[in-house]
């Protein structure tokens, strides 16, 4: 495993996050899912065992029961690295979504954001966190008052580094800017970020160089799409088995064809699909001149085995040219826009 600064910061994480957005699935609809607590913490740990020191999660992660589990990746999370130094780790996580049915459990206020940096710190048995992230705009609350609970959390040494994710790109700026005249220290940037989905690279790309921020690439192969066990159908207990979405927003007919030239692309490689697409990646943050880390999920030991792998594929400018000539033919069926931050009035 390979080690580098995250942005411009002394911080050293692994060239692979490990994120626990799925841990545990507790349910596949009715059905009990396979995924269980024990589970979630073996791969953990076999993750750490393999050289990654950077694992994301975030308070609403749940295993998909909405909100009663809320909080049950964070705890899973804190029992798989108990027993460990916990110095040798590098933990992020993210508060916006809802944890309580009852007001001031959602959102980016300074009253949930004190709460739950308490609540997680608790879930995880730890002391701190060291990148804390809003998960997602708050249009209702100003920024100032955020970045306000922000610095008390890092003056209280509960986070010791802090992030965005999925922020429009102009607010990202005004809140680097904010952040700095405020004494703390605004490094990360949470993207959803692929081979097939690219649309942070022309303004985030600038950001991350601009700004010295680091961007965590998630969902990096795609939800399990950029490998080949799509190509033939959905696999019983799949992630498309049962998030709906994943079909819609890849997996349409047109689509298939070009996952299959990707994959034929990755075998004279003498590499997997998924091996190839973290590569690409990784070489594309090298020629662009950006601090990425993508950010994996696994729900076997074989896929982190597969895709830690990814760090031994040598890739040349012409593969990252090739690849994207290939992978420009594919339709993401997929329209989020930013929610776009308030500024306080005074
Ligand atoms: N900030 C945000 O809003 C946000 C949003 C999303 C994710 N994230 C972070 O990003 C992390 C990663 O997201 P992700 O899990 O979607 O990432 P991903 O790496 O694109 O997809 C991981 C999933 O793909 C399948 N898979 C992985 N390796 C495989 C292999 N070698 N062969 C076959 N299947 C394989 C597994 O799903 P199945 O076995 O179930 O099919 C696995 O859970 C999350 O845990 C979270 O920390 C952040």
């Amino acid at each position: 495993m390979n080690y580098k600064k995250f942005g411009d910061s002394g911080l050293s994480v692994s060239s692979l996050c490990f994120g626990t957005w799925h841990f545990p699935v507790l349910q596949h609809g009715k059905i009990p899912y396979w995924v269980d607590r024990e589970l979630s913490i073996k791969i953990i740990r076999k993750a750490y065992d393999m050289g990654i020191n950077f694992f994301d999660t975030a308070n609403v992660y749940n295993g998909s029961i909405y909100p009663e589990n809320a909080g049950l990746s964070e705890r899973v999370l804190g029992e798989a690295i108990n027993g460990y130094n916990r110095e040798s780790f590098v933990i992020s996580t993210k508060f916006m979504g809802r944890m309580e049915k009852f007001p001031n459990a959602s959102g980016l206020s300074k009253k949930y954001l004190m709460w739950q940096i308490n609540e997680s710190l608790k879930r995880m048995n730890l002391d701190y966190v060291d990148i804390l992230h809003m998960h997602r705009p708050d249009p209702e609350t100003p920024i100032e008052e955020s970045l306000n609970a922000f610095k008390i959390i890092n003056d209280q040494g509960k986070a010791l580094y802090f992030g965005e994710s999925y922020f429009h790109p102009d607010d990202v700026k005004d809140i680097v800017i904010l952040s700095k005249s405020m004494g703390i220290k605004m490094l990360s940037m949470q993207e959803p970020y692929n081979l097939l989905e690219r649309e942070i690279e022309p303004e985030k790309f600038a950001i991350s160089r601009n700004y010295g921020m680091g961007i965590m690439a998630y969902i990096p192969i795609a939800q399990g799409v950029l490998t080949d066990k799509y190509l033939n159908g959905t696999p019983e207990l799949s992630r498309a088995s049962f998030v709906s979405e994943i079909k819609e927003r890849y997996l349409t007919e047109g689509n298939i064809p070009i996952l299959n030239a990707l994959n034929e692309y990755a075998k004279n490689k003498g590499a997997t699909l998924s091996q190839m697409s973290l590569a690409w990646m990784i070489k594309k943050a090298e020629i662009e001149k950006v601090s990425i880390i993508p950010v994996i999920g696994a729900t076997k030991i074989e896929h982190l085995e597969d895709n830690i792998a990814a760090l031994d594929i040598k890739m040349n400018e012409n593969d990252i040219h090739e690849i994207e000539m290939i992978a420009s033919e594919f339709r993401i069926n997929w329209d989020s826009p930013y929610n776009r931050i308030k500024h306080s009035i005074s």
